[in-house]
């Protein structure tokens, strides 16, 4: 089974192929080439990862398989939308599994220790925006405990789409 561990500075250039290429095989057919040509130019890259591993109010969880990273999660503290009703929240920016290891556990391990932590920085509740027709990691997301709370719109290049927020409050167990 994969390791699941924190990213280094060194796992950005694979980081960023793994974003971009798991990205489009999500997305690839409900967006035009032009749109998503735009969001990867601007999300995804080896400078951009590398940024996104060393900030402070961020932290990057790589699952990795015979030296092939295979999936990653990333926690972002900071801003949350006026519904998410929390003390400290932190959001699940993104986690994306290669398709190969859908349904195989990675992603149960990848989201138990997102919320762990979570957790342990002092979390109260961990959030997150899903595309809202992406019924696959909404059923995830709600296997979880996740909850809809509401709705914002998540710009895919010059397209507004409407992702479900969905929050999960965190107790002692
Ligand atoms: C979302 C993701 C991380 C979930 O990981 P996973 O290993 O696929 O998750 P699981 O298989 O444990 O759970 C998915 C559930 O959705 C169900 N499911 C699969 N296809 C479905 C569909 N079309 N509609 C509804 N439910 C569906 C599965 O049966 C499973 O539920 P079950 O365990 O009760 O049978 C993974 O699918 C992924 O990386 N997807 C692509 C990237 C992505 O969408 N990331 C989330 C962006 S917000």
């Amino acid at each position: 089974m994969p390791v699941i561990r924190r990213a280094e500075s060194t796992d950005a250039p694979r980081l960023a192929e793994l974003a971009e290429l798991t990205f489009r095989h999500t997305f690839e057919a409900a967006n035009t080439p032009e749109d998503m040509r735009l969001h990867c130019a601007t999300h995804y890259g080896e400078v951009i990862q590398a940024r996104e591993i060393s900030d402070p109010e961020m932290a990057t969880l790589v699952g990795e398989h015979d030296g092939q990273l295979v999936g990653f999660a990333q926690l972002r503290w900071g801003h949350s939308p006026d519904c998410i009703k929390a003390e400290r929240p932190a959001e699940i920016q993104r986690l994306y599994v290669r398709e190969a290891w859908h349904g195989k556990g990675i992603a149960q391990d990848l989201m138990a220790e997102s919320i762990a932590l979570a957790k342990a920085a002092g979390a109260d509740q961990v959030w997150l925006g899903v595309w809202e027709h992406n019924p696959r990691a909404i059923a995830f997301y709600r296997k979880w405990g996740f909850a809809e709370v509401g709705a914002h719109v998540f710009p895919v290049g010059t397209d507004p789409q409407r992702d479900i927020i969905m929050t999960r409050v965190l107790g002692s167990k």
